[in-house]
């Protein structure tokens, strides 16, 4: 039964149509378009494909990672633009413990779950309830539903994303989940890859200046797991409250490891300032001074994953370009992760007759 959605995924590799395809589970590319701004979409993994807009001179360029094709996205492992979930993030050992009952999950990243597991969000085909490709506010709304024990987690679960251009430069993310029958964590992030520079232009981001609305991070041990402390970024490799370059920081912070191989860079959460961690503020800027591009994130989250592709290494993507270390960086804005085993850490249940989970993200592109 599991394996039947990927069969039907690579069998049905296609440009959608246009709104004719809506509501079929079919897998599709989705263009949104706003002039010369455009995103586009699969109903695979509710990924994005491509983010378009222009540089300081005019051109146009694809500032995100990506594959060619939807059999691409299917064996990718790199999480290329996709909606994570139905935990981001790490859950520490796969196992959590939810109203006195164990759960156990499916561990991917050694002893630890990742991301929802071998095969979450990222890894199903969600069904296009509305696409609108142009107008005032162009959008496309996608919809999962989650079943009880998928990747071992509590409960059915109605899942929701819609990507809209809301205004000329603007992509907006809104998320919502609600339990149906169980109480079950959630935890859902937007892993897009960003290279301001372009996808394919040959450059890493260690030029792109990065500056991030926050004091406080979560120390991870050897394994990226969170400690449970909540340190002050202050006088520290991880303080980025000032614009820096990427560059400039990237090799005083451990990576972690895959495969007993430690590496460089940021992959670390940090506790986005606010005194309301679920109000809409100001997350990050970054700046690429070659392209004149510039990119600022606001959320309504706890959290927000820094990561400057570690891992990345030699992976084929669009149009022939090949991505190495550095290629991109990923603001996953969400909560902390493996919040579900540390009580210290903003909730990440989701309860059925109480209020849905909710995450919105807006992308404010200039150049
Ligand atoms: C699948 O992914 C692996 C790396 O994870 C890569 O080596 C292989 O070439 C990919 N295959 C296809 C058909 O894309
Ligand atoms: C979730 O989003 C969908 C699509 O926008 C919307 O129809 C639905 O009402 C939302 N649910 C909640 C609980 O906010
Ligand atoms: C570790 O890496 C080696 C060489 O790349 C590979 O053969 C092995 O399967 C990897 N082990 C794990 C647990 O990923």
């Amino acid at each position: 039964m599991a394996r039947v959605p990927l069969l039907v995924a690579l069998c049905l590799v296609c440009f959608a149509s246009g709104a004719s395809a809506a509501g079929r589970k079919m897998v599709g590319v989705y263009e949104l378009r706003k002039g010369d701004f455009s995103v586009k979409v699969t109903n695979w993994g509710a990924t994005v494909t491509s983010v378009v807009f222009p540089d300081s001179k005019g051109n146009l360029g694809d500032v995100v990672l990506g594959y060619d094709t939807i059999a691409e996205y299917v064996n990718g492992s790199s999480y290329f633009g996709a909606l994570v979930g139905r935990v981001a993030n790490r859950v520490a050992k796969a196992r959590f413990v939810l109203d006195g009952k164990v759960y156990n999950l499916y561990a991917n990243d050694g002893k630890n779950a990742l991301h929802g597991g071998h095969r979450g969000f990222s890894k199903v085909i969600w069904t296009v309830k509305e696409y609108v490709a142009g107008g005032d506010s162009p959008h496309i709304t996608l919809y999962y539903h989650s079943f009880d024990g998928e990747q071992g987690f509590p409960g059915d679960l109605d899942v929701y994303v819609t990507y809209e251009l809301s205004s000329p430069y603007v992509l907006r993310v809104r998320m919502n989940a609600t339990a149906l029958d169980k109480a079950t964590p959630v935890n859902l992030a937007q892993h897009t890859y960003w290279n301001l520079g372009g996808q394919g232009s040959g450059r890493d981001v260690l030029g792109h200046t990065v500056q991030l609305f926050a004091a406080h991070y979560t120390p991870v041990d050897g394994t990226l797991i969170p400690t449970g402390q909540l340190a002050p970024v202050a006088g520290t490799p991880y303080d980025l409250r000032t614009p820096t370059a990427v560059g400039a920081r990237v090799r005083q912070v451990s990576g972690g490891s895959s495969n007993g191989s430690a590496v460089y860079g940021f992959d670390i959460n940090y506790a986005v300032d606010g005194e309301d961690a679920r109000a809409l503020r100001k997350v990050a800027v970054v700046r690429d001074g070659a392209s004149g591009r510039a990119m600022e994130l606001w959320a309504d989250q706890p959290g927000v994953q820094f990561y400057t592709g570690n891992f990345l290494k030699d992976v084929k993507g669009k149009g022939g370009a090949v991505y190495g270390q550095y290629g991109a960086l990923c603001l996953e804005t969400q909560g902390f992760p493996d919040a579900v085993n540390q009580p210290g850490f903003p909730s990440q249940i989701v309860r059925p007759g109480q209020a849905a989970y909710k995450h919105d993200m807006v992308f404010k592109f200039s150049f």
